[in-house]
Formats: C-alpha cells, structure tokens, sequence
C-alpha cells in the first residue's frame, strides 16, 4: 500500500474523537414516541428566502447565537468570504465546535471535492446537500464556491437555524443565497411521513424513526414530525422526465443511519450517471438500526458504478495527487465500527457523457467559474477511471 494510502488511514483511526464522547452505551429503556404524524399527502415546499422557517412549539431557549463563520481557505481555489452562523444557544456538540473553530471540520474538503468534480464534465453541477441539520456544510458552501447549493433538511428546529444563517447572508451576500434552494424534507426510500429524533446535546445525530440509544446517552428531544420524499421525485420529477436530470457535481450524504434508504429512493438519478461525487458518512451502528450495514450500503454504491477511497478524517481534503496514490476502499470490508467518510468516485459511463452534453447546451447559473483543474483531474484517473 503507498505511502499516502497509510497516512490517510492513520488519520482515519483516529475519527470522530468527540463525537465518540458522545456515543457511550446506555440501557436502552427509551419509551418508543412518534410524533403525531403529518399527513403523508401534505403539502411542502422549497423554502421561501424571505422569513425563517417557524418552529411550531419553540422551546424557551430557542434563539439565534450568533457567531461569525470563516471557512478555511483552499489551495488553488480563491479566498472564501467571511459570514455568520445562528447557532443553538444550548449545548451542542457542532454549534461548540464551530464557536471555538469557526467552521464545522466536516465540511472542509468540500470546496476541494467540489472544484474537483466540477472541473470535468460535472461543470457548474449541483452541489447536494442531504442532511443539512444546521446549515453549517451548505453555508460553508455558498462562501467558498459559486457552486449552486440545493440542501435538505427535515426538521423545524434545525430549518429556524439554518434559515436564520441563510437570511443573513441574503443580506450582505444576496447573489449567494440566490444559489440556494431549501427543501425542507428527509431524502428517502418513498413518500411517507416520520418522526426525527435528536440527540440530547447532539442534534447533529438526529435519527428517523428510530430512537437508537448509543450515541444518545442523554437521550432524545421531543419528536418532530418531518415529511420524507424520494430524491428522484423533487429533482426530477416524472413530469420533466423528457430531459435528463441535472448534473450533481458533489454529493454530501451524512444523514445517521438512512443513507440506504436515501440512495433507493435515488435509482433513477444514479441510474443516468449524473451524481459525479459522494461524500458519504458509514455509521453500521446507525444503518443497523435502520435495517442496513456499513458493507451493504458499500456494495450499493460500487453496483452503482462508484469506486470508494477512504476521506482522511482530519477534514483537510487530500491532494488529488494522494488521491490518485490511495489505495481503493473494498466494500466487503467495514473500516471501523465508528463512523467514517467515504468519497465516491463514478466511473465513467456512457449515459452520463450523454447527460452532461445536454446539459452543456442549456444556460448555467450565471458566473460559474472553470476551475482551472483540469491536469490535476487528469492525475487521478488513476482513481475514478476517467
Ligand atoms: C414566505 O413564507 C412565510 C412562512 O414560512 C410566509 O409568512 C410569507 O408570507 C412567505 N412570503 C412570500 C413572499 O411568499
Ligand atoms: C475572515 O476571517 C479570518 C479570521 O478572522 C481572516 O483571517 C480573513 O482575512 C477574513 N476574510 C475576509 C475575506 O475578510
Ligand atoms: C410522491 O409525491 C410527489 C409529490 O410530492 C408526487 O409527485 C409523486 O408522484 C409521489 N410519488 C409516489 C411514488 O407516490
């Protein structure tokens, strides 16, 4: 194995130190709740940009702490703009991360990963962003690239955070909230309705439907009810099936255990070839809990035609010359037990040159840039097998 492939892999033993701190096993004696469900037809849509999402029964200390968020610069790629993040006002394991960093580790690596991706074929591609919590990822997103950000997040407190951010950069930034849209929904295996439950202290681990104690030792907060909707149905609805779906230049997938049921709920859209990179987080704890495993939801992204290589878990993205060095992750093997990231890379496909020429030929999100990467991707064919 070259030398890089073991760095990352050193990197990777050490993963999510404090979020281990968090997930410490307790009795499971947790009285099963639900909240009271939506209707299942209900009515949602793409949020607004011009009020925060409301909370229907706020707790007391739901506000806004405010703090400035400054993404860490790139190399290669232009400096990002600074901004500011409501954060709860309550413990949290992410929001007191990004008090002290000023920046959520985990979303890092995605200007790299994006700039990467888009750079190719997937040119001025969305960037997806499933399991938006408080909008940490997609925020960090808007003020380091020009890419169009298209996040999901189910759950009304988690929506008054993130769209308390987003109102905010409308004001100084309105080009940027320009490129978002929000879609206040869990990415799912079918249209239903649930129920998400927060860990105490954690909110970043909100489960659906089920109430898995390990990494809850405090417990949950009350349910919220939230409405689950497949991806292929909102972003490619079958009534504009005459057009091919719209190229996804990167993908972050982190939604605690439900990302089999995300990715069946996305056959057609994988099907055309058109989702260019994941970043994925495999939690077996969490994808037992809802009826899948670690190396089951590997196998399904490699039948899907993605080669899998380890992220380092230092949240700096690797060089796509270490990249192109690393070894590739084989799905029949689960790396930890603790949670881990993987990015996905697609292979090259016929369908999907297809897509991406018609695409080419429609009008892009004006002012996307060409990052200028495109040697760099060249040095990692090794990897994607462009
Ligand atoms: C946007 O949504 C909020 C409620 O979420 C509503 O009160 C407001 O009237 C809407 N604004 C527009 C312009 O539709
Ligand atoms: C953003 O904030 C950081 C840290 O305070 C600072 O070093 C950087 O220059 C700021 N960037 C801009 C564009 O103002
Ligand atoms: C799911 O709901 C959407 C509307 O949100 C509808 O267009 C679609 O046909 C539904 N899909 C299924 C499989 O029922």
């Amino acid at each position: 194995m070259p030398l890089a492939a073991l760095t990352l892999l050193a990197l990777c033993c050490n993963a999510s130190d404090t979020r281990r701190l968090f997930r410490k096993r307790v009795a499971s004696d947790a009285v099963p709740e639900r909240a009271a469900p939506l209707d299942a037809e209900r009515e949602w849509k793409v949020w607004n940009s011009t009020a925060p999402a409301v909370i229907p029964h706020p707790a007391a200390s739901t506000r806004c702490r405010w703090t400035t968020l400054t993404p860490p610069p790139t190399p290669t790629l232009p400096p990002p703009t600074n901004g500011s993040i409501c954060l709860r006002a309550t413990d949290d394991l992410l929001c007191d991360a990004i008090l002290r960093d000023h920046y959520w580790s985990e979303c890092a690596d995605l200007p790299a990963l994006y700039a990467l991706s888009a750079s190719g074929a997937a040119s001025g591609g969305l960037f997806l962003d499933v399991g938006a919590n408080i909008g940490a990822c997609s925020m960090h997103m808007l003020l380091s690239s020009e890419a169009p950000v298209v996040a999901f997040e189910p759950g009304a407190n988690n929506l008054f955070y993130a769209t308390s951010s987003f109102l905010r950069l409308g004001e100084s930034l309105p080009e940027a909230l320009g490129r978002l849209t929000l879609y206040p929904l869990a990415v799912g295996s079918s249209n239903s309705s649930s129920s998400l439950f927060s860990a105490i202290g954690n909110a970043g681990h909100s489960v659906i439907g089920q109430q898995p104690t390990l990494y809850a030792p405090r417990g949950h907060e009350k349910a919220q009810p939230i409405i689950v909707r497949t991806l292929d149905d909102v972003l490619w609805p079958r009534s504009e099936r005459a057009r091919p779906p719209q190229p996804i230049a990167l993908m972050k997938l982190d939604v605690e255990g439900y990302e089999c049921h995300a990715l069946r709920g996305m056959k057609e859209i994988l099907q055309k070839g058109v989702i260019h990179l994941i970043k994925i987080e495999v939690f077996d704890y969490g994808l037992r809990a809802q009826g899948c495993s670690g190396i089951e939801l590997q196998q399904t992204l490699t039948a899907h035609g993605f080669t899998l290589v380890l992220a380092p878990a230092d949240g700096n993205a690797p060089s796509p010359d270490a990249l192109s060095r690393h070894a590739q992750h084989p799905p029949t093997v689960l790396h930890s037990a603790a949670p881990y990231n993987l990015y996905c890379f697609r292979s090259s496909a016929s369908n999907q040159h297809q897509t991406d020429r018609w695409w080419a030929n429609r009008d892009r999100p004006a002012g996307v840039r060409q990052w200028a990467m495109r040697d760099r991707r060249r040095r990692l064919s090794g990897v994607n097998g462009i």
